[in-house]
């Protein structure tokens, strides 16, 4: 049998390699997709690249016209009708979009009209489905690499923190590519997925500070000085409760979905960081 033909938008981002390379893993011919096709990327073999940006649907034509590719993964950007229309038109026939756990509890059209975060990817999920395209959309909630945007703040030993005891699920990146790059070969579904373990912020620091052998100290603020600082949908979006943010009865669901489609457990928090502890000192 031919092998699946397949395209990775955004090849070089963490989720986009870890995508790629697991699709190349299981036998797709693998074409990576980039808005710069000279971008070293570290840890994937030499594959085909093509120019594309997902904002500009006249490079999908060409992307897919040179590729030949049948199945596509993408980021979300805001305004995708014309990127599906695109790719549909060239010969995609099926797309893993990478979504969000927060489009929860699976009510896309109210998600829509929420804040910014379940907003965008809402939106992207129902342009998606009237596109006519199979799809499926991989919903993660809170990337591990998150913590990385604070690696200024923890460099002086004090990171801002809204709600410290309030749990994150902190997902590695290269789980979610590995389940999105499986996802190409299956049928079309939603899919929720979970990191290993949540953890409050004050634990997640905690771990991060052991590793790093540094003292990091919680600066907790008030809702408003953390709306001023990081914006309106992050802030909703951390000061959800618990059990809002990680309903108890999709928990379970989303780490059997890790589990079925990368073939094992999710990578644990204090394993990411270890991986990736150079990128809080650079
Ligand atoms: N952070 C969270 O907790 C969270 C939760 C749920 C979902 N998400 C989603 O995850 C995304 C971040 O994933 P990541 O960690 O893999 O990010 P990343 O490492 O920063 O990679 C983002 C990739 O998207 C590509 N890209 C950006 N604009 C593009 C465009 N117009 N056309 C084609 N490619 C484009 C970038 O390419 P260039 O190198 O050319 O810029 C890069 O390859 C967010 O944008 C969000 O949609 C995040």
């Amino acid at each position: 049998m031919p092998a699946l033909k397949v395209i990775i938008f955004g090849a070089n981002g963490a989720v986009g390699k870890a995508a790629a390379l697991e699709a190349h893993r299981k036998g797709a011919s693998v074409t990576l997709a980039l808005r710069d096709v000279f971008k070293t990327i570290a840890g994937l073999p030499d594959l085909p690249r093509v120019k594309a940006d997902l904002t500009d649907p006249s490079s999908l034509r060409e992307a897919i016209r040179t590729s030949g590719a049948t199945a596509a993964f993408v980021y979300t950007m805001n305004d995708m009708e014309p990127a599906f229309e695109a790719l549909k038109e060239s010969g995609v026939d099926y797309v893993v979009l990478l979504s969000s756990w927060t489009i929860y509890p699976n009510d896309v059209e109210k998600a829509a009209t929420s804040h910014a975060i379940p907003a965008r990817h809402a939106k992207a999920e129902i342009a998606l489905k009237a596109s006519g395209l199979k799809y499926s959309a991989i919903r993660a909630r809170y990337f591990a690499s998150n913590v990385v945007f604070e690696s200024a703040a923890v460099k002086k030993g004090q990171v801002d923190v809204l709600n410290p005891d309030g749990v994150n699920d902190y997902i590695a990146p290269e789980d979610i590519g590995t389940v999105s790059g499986a996802k190409l070969f299956s049928e079309p579904e939603i899919v929720p997925i979970i990191g290993a373990r949540l953890l409050t912020e004050r634990e997640a620091w905690r771990i991060i500070a052991n590793e790093l052998d540094c003292p990091i100290k919680i600066n907790e603020l008030d809702y408003d000085e953390f709306v001023n600082r990081k914006g309106i949908s992050l802030a909703i979006g951390t000061a959800y409760p618990d059990e809002i943010k990680y309903p108890l009865k999709l928990r379970p669901v989303g780490l059997e979905n890790v589990r079925k489609y990368a073939g094992r457990d999710p990578m644990t928090f204090e394993e990411w960081v270890k991986i990736h502890r150079k990128e809080f000192l650079s």
